[in-house]
Order: structure tokens, then C-alpha cells, then sequence
């Protein structure tokens, strides 16, 4: 059985894994209207995952007798100034994501709930794949600059980077 305590604080993750799942998916549509399918694609796959990290919470919450409530949609941005912003922005959020991961890890420390605290491991883990693999992305973008068939390269390989990426692509 979950506290009340963590069950609020897993229920907030929940919201953010949601939200996130929608930012990345107004980032993918916005990509795929630039001709930028592969850009496209990956943040389409960002979104899933997204969805599926909140799916996990969902069902543990619910396995663990508390309650797991479905978050309102927020209005999410319609253009993005440019790729290296959107990589940006993934970026920064993922370091926010992981944050909260790390409060939410020290909340079930201080409420002695070690079968939650178990669970979330797989989430920190989650976390530093992510925010390495926006910091490679990045890294290439810069390498990139304003270089058009640079980015054509970049656009046609990010599908598989994303796959290919510490292990991604198994879960
Ligand atoms: Fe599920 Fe990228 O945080």
C-alpha cells in the first residue's frame, strides 16, 4: 500500500511524463510541417515513450491500492523557432523530469516505502539515457551550424541514432 504521500507525489509524475508525452508530440507535428520527417519521427517516438513511462505509473499506482488519476491536457506550443531550440527545450525539460525523479526517490526514502523506492530505479536510469541522448543530439546540431546538407544528413539519420542509442528501442 502507497501513502498518501507518495501517492500524491506519484500522481505528479504522472502529470509530467503526460505533459511531456504531449511537448514532444506538438515538437513532432511542428517538425513534420518543416519536411523534417525524420526529426519527425524521432519526437513522435520521444512522445510514445513518454506515454509509456506514465502507463507504467498509472498501473503501479493502481497495483499499489492507491489511486492513479488521469491529468487534464495542457495547450501546448504551435511553432518552435528552430531545431536547436526544440533540442534545447528537450533538454531542459529532461533535467527538470529528472529533478523530479530524484525529489520523488527522496520522498519514499523518508516514508521508509522501499518497494517504491525499487520501482523508481528504473526511472533514474531512464533519466540519465535520456538527457545523454539530447546532449549528443545537441552536440551534432552545433557541429551542424547552418550547414543545409549537414542538417539533411541529420534529418535522415536521427530515426536511428535514437534507436541505436544506449539501448534504447527494447522497452
Ligand atoms: Fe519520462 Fe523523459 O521523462
Amino acid at each position: 500500500m502507497v501513502s498518501n504521500k507518495v501517492e500524491t507525489a506519484l500522481n505528479k509524475q504522472i502529470e509530467f511524463e503526460a505533459s511531456s508525452s504531449q511537448y514532444y508530440l506538438a515538437m513532432a507535428s511542428w517538425a513534420e510541417t518543416q519536411g523534417l520527417t525524420g526529426v519527425a519521427e524521432f519526437l513522435y517516438a520521444q512522445s510514445d515513450e513518454e506515454r509509456m513511462h506514465m502507463l507504467k505509473l498509472v498501473k503501479y499506482v493502481n497495483e499499489r491500492g492507491g489511486h492513479a488519476l488521469v491529468p487534464a491536457l495542457k495547450e501546448q506550443p504551435k511553432k518552435f523557432k528552430s531545431i536547436q531550440y526544440v533540442f534545447e527545450e528537450v533538454l531542459k525539460h529532461e533535467v527538470f523530469v529528472s529533478n523530479e525523479i530524484n525529489g520523488l526517490v527522496d520522498i519514499c526514502l523518508k516514508e521508509k516505502d522501499y518497494t517504491t523506492h525499487n520501482f523508481l530505479q528504473w526511472y533514474v536510469a531512464e533519466q540519465i539515457e535520456e538527457e545523454a541522448l539530447a546532449r549528443k543530439i545537441l552536440d551534432k546540431l552545433k557541429l551542424i551550424g547552418d550547414d543545409k546538407g549537414g542538417m539533411y544528413l541529420f534529418d535522415r539519420d536521427l530515426p536511428s541514432i535514437s534507436i541505436a542509442g544506449a539501448g534504447r528501442g527494447g522497452k
